[in-house]
C-alpha cells in the first residue's frame, strides 16, 4: 500500500548536521522516495496549524519557540506502508526511550529536541502536506 507522509527535520536536526544521516536512513528503505522538500524557518502561523492539537499543553510554547528557532527541513515520502514506516525508524517520543537504531534513540536526549516529526495517520499525512506544500505535485489528491 503506497502512501505519502509529512516529515520535519526539526532545528536540532539541521543545528547538528544530522541531515544526511537522517534522509540516508529514509532513502535507504526499498522503494521509498523523497517527493518534495525545502529547507525554511518555519514561521508562526504553519507552526500554530500544524501543531493545533498540542494547543494548551504545558509544552506547547517551548516548542514553538523551539520549533521557529532555526531552519527544518520539511519534506514528503512516498512508499510502502511509509506513514507507520518513519514513526518506526524516527522511534517514540522521547529519546530516551526510544531504542538505538532509530533517530531519537541514536541522537536524542531531550523530549522536546527529538529531531524529527513524521504524519501520524493518514489523515494527518494528509491535513500536514497541505500546510507545508500547499501547491505542486506533492499535494494528496
Ligand atoms: P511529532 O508530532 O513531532 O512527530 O512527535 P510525536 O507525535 O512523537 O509527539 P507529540 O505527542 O505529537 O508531541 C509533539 C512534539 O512536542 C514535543 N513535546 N514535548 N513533555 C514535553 O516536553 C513534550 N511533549 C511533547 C516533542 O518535540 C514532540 O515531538
Ligand atoms: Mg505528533
Amino acid at each position: 500500500m503506497s502512501q505519502r507522509t509529512l516529515v520535519l527535520l526539526k532545528p536540532d536536526t539541521v543545528r547538528r548536521g544530522l541531515v544526511g544521516e537522517v534522509l540516508s536512513r529514509i532513502e535507504a528503505k526499498a522503494g521509498w522516495s523523497i517527493v518534495a522538500m525545502e529547507l525554511r524557518t518555519l514561521d508562526r502561523s504553519t507552526l500554530e496549524t500544524h501543531y493545533a492539537e498540542h494547543e494548551g499543553r504545558p509544552f506547547y510554547a517551548p516548542l514553538m519557540e523551539f520549533m521557529a528557532s532555526g531552519p527544518s527541513v520539511a519534506l514528503v515520502v512516498e512508499g510502502e506502508r511509509v506513514i507507520e514506516g518513519v514513526r518506526t525508524l524516527a522511534g517514540p517520543t522521547d529519546p530516551i526511550a526510544a531504542a538505538p537504531g532509530s533517530v531519537r534513540g541514536d541522537f536524542g536526549t531531550i523530549v522536546r529536541e527529538n529531531l524529527i516529526h513524521a504524519s501520524d495517520s493518514e489523515e494527518s499525512a494528509e491535513r500536514e502536506i497541505k500546510i507545508f506544500f500547499p501547491e505542486g505535485d506533492a499535494a494528496v489528491s
